[in-house]
């Protein structure tokens, strides 16, 4: 979860003064295996996650974007419009991202088998949310303005998304990642009969496409806030489900039945408490997920200004976990 070390002063930080444009830190291949690397060098945890955005395939996919210092993600043409969705190109990862693949074949050799190579994508309403609204949102009143008056626009989307991240998918596979989380962080924003109809189809799509060519590749889903949805996530037809803090670990193992694997969930502010107490919240998370089919894992990315003797805590005592 967000392991790129936007909290680590001599690493990340120092890369960002060096090299100010995110884009350019994530579309360098040096640079991206430079900046995967960094937590797992000081670290040691069991994945090193590649250093990208959701948004880095929307270029080659017609969609201009930027990360802008302080104000997040920018979408210069949000699509709003048929015409504007039909503009939008299906996304083919040879052409338009070598740099991904390249950077994770060079991490997996890097790593050897002292960890595993995560991948991650968007999620089609995930990503749907950025191009329609032209960035973060709080209220998310012009991609439901699009659902709500004109359905048949935003699936047509929806339907592009779905297409373009499970090639995503396979090509990060193909080229050395042996597990790949999908970002829904905004599904939630959705009422669950709305989640049934603008997020759930076009995840399932996407496991059933990747489980053909690829069934044996982890697929990980993480909503954030995704209390009110846990009974239906399981139903995508991902192996994990990662589960922020809101929820409690042993409520949503219950919920969710015994088949699935879960991953989180322990709050990163968590790590801005004493020791006694970091350790105290990773033994409770652990035991309230049980024995078996558990990832420990934060319940989302590391807060800015996290010591980071505190996350170096988090590893010492997960390691030391035995069951
Ligand atoms: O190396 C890694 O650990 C990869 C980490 C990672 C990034 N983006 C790098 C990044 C991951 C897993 C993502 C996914 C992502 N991007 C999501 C899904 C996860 C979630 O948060 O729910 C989302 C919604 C985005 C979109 C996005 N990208 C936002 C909202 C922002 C701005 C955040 C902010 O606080 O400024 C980004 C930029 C971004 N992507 C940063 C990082 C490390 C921060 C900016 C920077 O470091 O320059």
């Amino acid at each position: 979860m967000r392991q790129a070390g936007r909290y680590m002063k001599a690493g990340y930080q120092v890369l960002c003064e060096k090299y100010p444009s995110f884009r350019q830190r994530s579309e360098n291949v040096d640079l991206v295996v430079e900046i995967s690397l960094q937590p797992w060098k000081v670290f040691k945890p069991d994945g090193v996650i590649l250093f990208s955005d959701i948004l880095t395939p929307l270029p080659g996919m017609n969609i201009p974007f930027d990360i802008v210092k302080g104000k997040g993600p920018v979408i210069y043409s949000p699509l709003r419009t048929a015409n504007d969705v039909d503009k939008v190109r299906e996304f083919c990862p040879q052409e338009a991202v070598p740099y991904v693949g390249e950077a994770l074949s060079i991490l997996r050799a890097e790593v050897k088998n002292e960890a595993a190579v995560l991948g991650f994508v968007g999620a089609p309403f995930t990503l749907a949310s950025y191009v329609v609204e032209g960035g973060s949102s709080k209220h998310f009143s012009k991609i439901k303005n699009l659902a709500f008056s004109q359905p048949k626009v935003l699936h047509a989307l929806l339907q592009k998304f779905t297409n373009s991240m499970a090639e995503y998918i396979k090509y990060q596979a193909d080229n050395g990642a042996q597990a790949v989380q999908i970002f829904d962080s905004w599904a939630t924003e959705l009422s669950p009969v709305d989640f049934e109809e603008f997020s759930l189809p076009y995840l399932k799509q996407i496991v059933d496409s990747v489980k053909l060519t690829h069934p044996d590749l982890p697929l990980i889903l993480y909503a954030s806030g995704s209390g009110g949805l846990i009974e239906r996530l399981p139903l995508t037809g991902v192996d994990v489900i990662s589960l922020d803090w809101t929820v409690d670990m042993e409520e949503g193992r219950r919920r969710m039945g015994s088949n699935i694997a879960v991953q989180g969930n322990v709050d990163p502010g968590v790590l801005f408490g004493s020791k006694e107490f970091i350790t105290q919240r990773i033994h409770d998370t652990v035991r309230k997920a049980g024995t078996s089919k558990h990832i420990l894992n934060l319940g989302h990315g590391i807060v800015v200004g996290t010591p980071e003797e505190n996350v170096a805590h988090f590893f010492e005592v997960a390691k030391g976990i035995r069951y």
